[in-house]
């Protein structure tokens, strides 16, 4: 690497083997670049070869490094591994004083691809940034300026892929499967990075973190819910569909590693300072709630008091932007801020008491923890993150408040355009997909013709995978797959168990949570048994107002529905990321050095066979089952005391009444008699 530019000096030497990863007999390069003031410490790891007999086991008895498949890793990476803590004292002549303010026109730059290009375009950025925090930027410079730096950017990238940009790929080669993972972390939400430029500035270094369906049905014994509840889980539960999707294998690398680090840093600096200037404010109410934003009973009705109702526009934007989603696929600001908004008011549209904002919201963080709490973003590509996460929110889009029965039955012109299929998941999606058509809200207008044509397919076949007539068959499917020697697990099959899962999910957290949804959906489904009344339809299941039994249906649902998708979901997680988060093949554990000493010790106590335990996920939904479905219980029995206490009470008032009524007659008779 070269030092280029006045403001950046770089200075590569070997790493002789010993210093940064124990047992390696080759050396890897270590580089640091100063950057604005910073020393950035990168580390450039060579591919692995194989090991030889040369190569003797390290004390510990460790072999040469082996990465956390237990493959040998073909491509070389790049680490930073460490960034000074002070900024250094800057050159007045700094580069961001070379341009001067008033010229950011952006007529005769140099071509993109030459090493000029580079240099100015950081200039510029720096520039920018300077006039954002005075506040004088126009929006126009600002556009045509990171424009140019985007093309830049882009051209420091060869067209196929990179290692660092996070992504698993699977290959597969003479039946094996190989699967080539690099740990992602998100990035720190914009309403912490915040406050850690506060800190910044005040001298303190800020921490970075960087069968068929029948069948399954047959298995709910015939007395073990009430026949009204049974009736609702064959109605809603069954039938099937599911499209295939083709995928390509991306394969990103860089050019010029110092031009794309460079350029990665000031880009990414941009977007934070921009998100902190003013776009999307955070109020300190909101930033309170989002702090809980990783966990499994995260309140989203708090978030959505906090962020005045649009937690879609909040939640969403913020985690777009921790994986990174904005920079990746170019979205500016605005345009994320408008379709989130759009979003939003299409969530709003019907007035609907559950399927609204806040259960878009609220579906689209459950999927958040699925990613980032089981280790599943370890296994996506950048665009299968994004489309994961967009097919969250808007996978109810334009809900009416009514169900796909209801629009059959009463003939809605959605149903005449889908042909009673799917009918409210074909509106989601078409009328999602009709918005990010509109310039002003297009977020995948920079995606490459194949990124658009795979993140629509993605999101189209996760998005109809929530049609809850396809339940069954999508559990048996999976259920299947996982019984197999070898499973091979299509992602947007896993993708789709996972957002269905979710989409379902309210049973499986805390009971205060669970309580608000499930009366919220109820008072949405007496709606709709309102209206079937008015139009002389027969009621749809558990939308009888007077006649529904609620903790019944509760228990029957997630005895047969909730428990065994978050069960069979379980399972599939484990089987995907046992590779991917456990090192390796068992027999690897003894010799890899990504096994930490004390685990190896752990494994050797706890197993006898030196084989480890089996990959397991956190569960936290376990206990919320479990005491949820205690909860209904209870008061199903109350409830069914009320109701057999109150059938007495009818009775009584019935009898009292005929004894009136033959009193009255009694009297009347008496009376005739007399005359
Ligand atoms: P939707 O969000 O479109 O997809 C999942 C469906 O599950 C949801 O609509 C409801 O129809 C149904 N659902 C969610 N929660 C419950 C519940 N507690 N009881 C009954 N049905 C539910
Ligand atoms: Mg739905
Ligand atoms: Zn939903």
């Amino acid at each position: 690497m070269e030092g280029r530019g006045k403001e950046a000096v770089h200075k590569c030497h070997s790493d002789p083997g010993g210093s940064g990863r124990r047992g390696r007999s080759y050396s890897g390069r270590k580089c640091v670049l100063t950057l604005d003031g910073y020393s950035y410490v990168i580390v450039a790891s060579p591919p692995e070869r194989p090991p030889t007999k040369e190569d003797a086991p390290s004390p510990t008895g460790e072999m040469p490094s082996i990465n956390r498949n237990g493959q040998l890793s073909k491509q070389g990476s790049l680490t930073i591994v460490r960034r000074s803590s002070a900024k250094k004292q800057q050159r007045t002549t700094s580069e961001e004083e070379s341009v001067d303010s008033d010229d950011l026109t952006t007529d005769n730059l140099p071509a993109i691809d030459t090493p000029d290009a580079c240099d100015k375009a950081a200039a510029r950025l720096r520039c920018l940034l300077k006039q954002l925090e005075r506040g004088e930027i126009s929006a126009d410079v600002l556009q045509k300026n990171l424009q140019y730096a985007a093309r830049v950017l882009e051209a420091v990238f060869i067209d196929e892929t990179k290692r660092t940009d996070s992504k698993a790929a699977t290959d597969r080669s003479e039946g094996e499967t190989t699967i080539n993972i690099t740990q992602r972390k998100l990035k720190t939400p914009v309403w912490a990075v915040r406050s850690s430029v506060r800190k910044k500035e005040q001298g303190e270094e800020s921490s970075r973190r960087l069968a068929d369906e029948d069948d399954e049905l047959s298995e709910v014994q015939p007395d073990a819910v009430p026949a009204e509840v049974r009736e609702w889980l064959t109605s809603t539960f069954t039938r099937q569909l599911a499209p295939t999707r083709c995928r390509k294998e991306e394969k990103p690398k860089f050019r010029s590693v110092a031009q794309a680090i460079r350029a990665g840093i000031f880009v990414d600096r941009i977007y934070r300072r921009m998100a902190a200037s003013g776009f999307m404010q955070f109020s300190p109410e909101i930033v309170e709630v989002l702090k809980s934003l990783d966990d499994w009973s995260f309140d989203v009705f708090s978030l959505g008091k906090a962020a005045q109702n649009q937690p879609v526009r909040y939640l969403g934007y913020d985690l777009l932007n921790r994986y990174g989603c904005l920079s990746k696929f170019k979205i500016s600001l605005q345009t994320i801020e408008n379709f989130l908004n759009r979003v939003e008011q299409g969530y709003l549209r019907y007035g609907n008491p559950y399927h609204n904002n806040l259960h878009a919201a609220d579906v689209a963080q459950s999927v958040h923890y699925m990613l980032c709490q089981t280790g599943l973003m370890n296994w996506m590509t950048d665009l299968e993150i994004f489309a994961t996460l967009i097919a969250a929110l808007i996978h109810d889009y334009e809900h009416t408040g009514t169900t796909n029965n209801f629009h059959v039955m009463s003939g809605t012109d959605t149903a005449l355009l889908y042909n009673d299929k799917a009918v409210l998941e074909n509106h989601h999606l078409s009328a999602s997909f009709r918005v990010l058509k509109e310039e002003d809200c297009n977020i995948l207008s920079n995606m490459s013709r194949e990124e658009y044509r795979e993140f629509r397919s993605l999101v189209i076949e996760t998005v109809l995978a929530t049609d809850m007539s396809c339940h069954f068959h999508q559990l048996k499917n999976m259920k299947n797959l996982l019984s197999l020697q070898e499973p091979s697990i299509d992602k947007a099959k896993a993708l789709s168990l996972v957002l269905h899962c979710c989409d379902i999910s309210h049973p499986a957290k805390k009971w205060d949570l669970h309580f608000q949804w499930t009366s919220l959906l109820l008072e949405e489904f007496f709606l709709q048994g309102d209206r079937e009344k008015e139009l002389g339809l027969p009621f749809s299941p558990l939308c009888d107002r007077k006649n529904t039994l609620v903790a019944e249906s509760q228990i029957g649902f997630i005895e047969f529905i909730v428990d065994p998708s978050m069960s069979v979901c379980s399972d599939m997680l484990e089987a995907i990321l046992a590779p991917v988060v456990a090192p390796a093949a068992a027999k690897e554990v003894k010799r890899s050095v990504s096994v930490s000493e004390d685990t190896r010790k752990h494994h050797e106590q706890i197993n006898c066979d030196d084989a480890p335990p089996p990959f397991t996920i956190k569960k936290p939904w376990l206990t919320c089952l479990a005491e949820n479905k205690k909860i209904w219980k209870e008061r199903a029995v109350i409830d069914a005391a009320a109701r057999a206490a109150a059938e007495a009470a009818a009775a009584a008032e019935a009898e009292e009444e005929e004894r009136r009524k033959q009193e009255e007659e009694g009297q009347k008779s008496e009376g005739k008699v007399e005359e």
